[in-house]
């Protein structure tokens, strides 16, 4: 039994390497944009790859190298279930509708048309998204019907695009003055201004469709449950200050004591009816019960995630430190051993 590990910095490969030297867990460090890739994955019984939205060569094929070889009969993290809607809001719209899982309202037009006769209609505040993004880059509060009518416009005139260096450059000033990034940082977004990133060169407009959800005001807070293999640790974000915005604010509260149990509860029985291997949830509050805004197979690793202790799926809590990296690996390693390419929990 061998894993095959794609290993990039800051992502999980780091934490699955030490896994596997600890346990002595047979591995190989593989280098998935080799074109010869498939072949030098014949010796391994799965691939593990953390795959990521805005590398402008892993959004040409991660995917796609990834369903083929479980295709072929291999374990592979992320699988299909738990990735084909990653980086894809439009996807986790008609997801979580099929499953009739408590998700914000959603709503996505594919023509002008259409859009214009529901902004007509609709009330408003609204979200404006775009299908992919992260950090609340590509999210926005619209207020007006004369604001949404812009939107349709551009979405079905020039588009979107998926990097706007002079938001990113206040956003990275608001990080330096928060203490929570360095000056170097902010110096490369200057540099964004002039040069673009080789991602927003790549990814082009995006455009020929709109995604609105329904506004949940008064979060102060959103809450971040991360469910993998089976368990579940989280966390509150607080919003940036004058924003509705928490996903990358970089203020993290770790009181476990805030998480409520129903967005665990949801959390765990979502992952487990869509059978899936990890899966980071964004819950707001609404009429006191949490809703799902979005979900994402990955999410960033950070040490002081893994000190604040985790629930099991009959809501057991364990304090203290723990590694949902290694139950990555357990996870592969159980799918090699029972021949099954999608975790199967009893
Ligand atoms: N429909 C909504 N109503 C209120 N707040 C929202 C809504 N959708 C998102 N948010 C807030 O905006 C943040 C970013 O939205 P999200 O959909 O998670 O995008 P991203 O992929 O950028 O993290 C969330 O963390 C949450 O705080
Ligand atoms: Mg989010």
């Amino acid at each position: 039994m061998k894993i095959a590990i794609h290993h990039r910095e800051n992502s999980f490969s780091k934490w699955w390497l030490n896994y596997c030297v600890k346990n002595n867990i047979d591995h190989k460090v593989v280098n998935c944009y080799d074109n010869d890739i498939v072949q030098q994955l014949e010796d391994c019984d799965a691939l593990m790859w953390q795959h990521h939205h805005i590398s402008p060569r892993d959004i040409k094929f991660a995917k796609q190298l990834c369903f083929s070889l479980e295709m072929g009969g291999k374990a592979v993290f992320p699988n299909f279930r738990s990735s084909w809607h990653f980086d894809d809001k439009l996807g986790q719209k008609y997801l979580f509708e099929s499953i009739k899982a408590p998700m914000v309202t959603s709503y996505a037009f594919y023509s002008k048309k259409e859009a214009k006769k529901w902004v007509d209609e609709t009330i408003f505040p609204k979200v404006f998204k775009l299908r992919g993004g992260a950090s609340g880059d590509n999210v926005r509060l619209v207020r007006s019907k004369k604001e949404a009518l812009r939107i349709v416009r551009q979405a079905f005139g020039p588009g979107f695009g998926q990097y706007n260096a002079v938001k990113n450059l206040k956003e990275r000033w608001r990080m330096y003055r928060g203490g929570l990034t360095t000056w170097n940082d902010v110096l490369r977004g200057i540099v964004r201004l002039a040069v673009p990133t080789p991602f927003s060169r790549m990814a082009g407009k995006e455009r020929g469709y709109v995604y609105f959800q329904d506004f949940i005001p008064d979060n102060d807070h959103d809450i971040r449950v991360n469910f993998v293999y089976g368990r579940c640790f989280a966390f509150r974000r607080k919003v940036r200050s004058g924003d509705f915005r928490a996903s990358g604010s970089g203020v993290v509260d770790f009181d476990m004591s805030n998480i409520p149990q129903k967005a665990l509860s949801i959390a765990f029985e979502v992952a487990d009816k869509l059978q899936l291997q990890s899966a980071a949830f964004d819950f707001v509050i609404h009429n006191h019960e949490p809703i799902i805004v979005e979900v994402s197979y990955g999410f960033g690793p950070s040490e002081e995630k893994l000190e604040h202790g985790y629930w099991d799926a009959d809501l057991n809590y364990y304090p203290g430190k723990f590694d949902p990296f290694g139950w990555m690996v357990e996870g592969m390693i159980k799918s090699i051993n029972t021949n099954t390419t999608i975790d199967e929990r009893e």
